[in-house]
């Protein structure tokens, strides 16, 4: 009998996959159709700062009276929140599996009421979308990590349940980064968010959006950090994610010592039955392979169990393509 729970961040998942958070987690039906395709988690859309502060700004236009202003902006943060709150809620009453809420975030105080509120609301774990595209000149990098630790720090004062950091990979540190935030009480990393693609049409002359979704080729550097932070940081449950779009991926993610895997573009492209095929291809390849737990193969290619760690290193990268006539 081939056993696929894994525990991650304190929770313990049926299996390791996971529907990452975007507009296909914002509905609870839809999340009850990921449960009944056989997730193991869900994480819930992303509740914005930005969002809620852009829309208090555009109907605060509206008004020459500041009592009113004021009233409007808690009025749409209020709402906005209440809608969260309630699809927490609804998605707790019709689904068994972990359901994780989302916070996307870039200041460490504005917003830490939020979090209070979806932990009282029934969210099983907190997973923080933490980034600001930092091009200022005279800021300096530690200040950057420092925002972080002081968002994780201010968090965990406040919930009991397990918080999660998603985050980019456009850090010069990815494991001195995890490790800190870990000293600090993350409880999971999520290796990685991937963010808005701006791209260029020569025609028009105009910026235009690239592509939404990920594709193979991104798995490539979730497959690196994941097996780099996992050799090096055992301790934290890792959630990789980007590039994620099969079955041989998700035994990939776990070979370099992924806890979960989260599948997003794939399940807009495919549908819910992604997860089952997935799933059910796994369980295939854990039969032929003679494993009968995760647990038995998770992080066996990681950067700590092979022979040459290198590999791992962009070093070696380069002698790679220098030997290449
Ligand atoms: C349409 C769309 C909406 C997304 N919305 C969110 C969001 O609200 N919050 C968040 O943390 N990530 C969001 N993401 C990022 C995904 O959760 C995920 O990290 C990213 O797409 C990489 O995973 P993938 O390669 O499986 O797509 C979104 C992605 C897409 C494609």
């Amino acid at each position: 009998m081939i056993n696929i729970e894994t525990q991650y961040a304190g929770l313990t998942l049926r299996n390791p996959l996971i529907v990452g958070s975007s507009g296909l987690t914002s509905s609870a039906d839809r999340n009850k159709s990921f449960e009944k395709a056989g997730a193991g988690a869900i994480v819930l859309k992303s509740l914005f700062e930005e969002q809620i502060e852009m829309q208090s700004v555009i109907l605060m236009k509206d008004t020459d009276y500041p009592e009113a202003s004021d009233y409007i902006r808690e009025y749409v943060k209020a709402n906005q929140i209440n809608n969260y709150l309630e699809l927490i809620k609804k998605t707790k009453a019709i689904c068994s599996i972990p359901v994780i809420a989302s916070i996307n975030c870039y200041k460490a105080d504005a917003w830490i009421d939020f979090a209070r509120q979806i932990e009282l609301a029934g969210a099983d774990a907190l997973e923080l979308n933490v980034f600001f595209m930092d091009t200022d000149l005279t800021h300096d990098y530690d200040a950057t990590r420092a925002l972080y630790v002081n968002i994780i720090r201010k968090v965990k004062e406040i919930v009991k349940i397990p918080v999660v950091i998603k985050v980019g990979k456009y850090f010069s540190n990815i494991p001195a980064l995890v490790h800190i935030l870990k000293i600090n009480g993350a409880d999971g990393i999520v290796l990685f968010n991937r963010f808005y693609r701006p791209d260029i049409d020569i025609n028009t002359m105009q910026l235009v959006s690239g592509n939404v979704f990920s594709n193979h080729s991104d798995l490539s550097d979730t497959l690196r950090w994941t097996a780099i932070v996992s050799g090096k940081i055992p301790e934290i449950s890792i959630s990789a994610s980007t590039g994620v779009h099969d079955w041989e991926d998700v035994i990939k993610c776990l070979l370099v010592g992924a806890s979960t895997v989260q599948m997003c573009s794939a399940v807009y492209t495919h549908g819910a039955e992604i997860i089952s095929q997935v799933l059910t291809c796994m369980e295939e390849w854990m039969n032929q392979a003679k494993y009968n737990s995760l647990s038995q193969f998770r992080g066996k290619l990681n950067y700590a169990n092979i022979q040459n760690p290198g590999m791992y290193e962009r070093s070696q990268f380069m002698k790679y393509f220098s030997n290449r006539d």
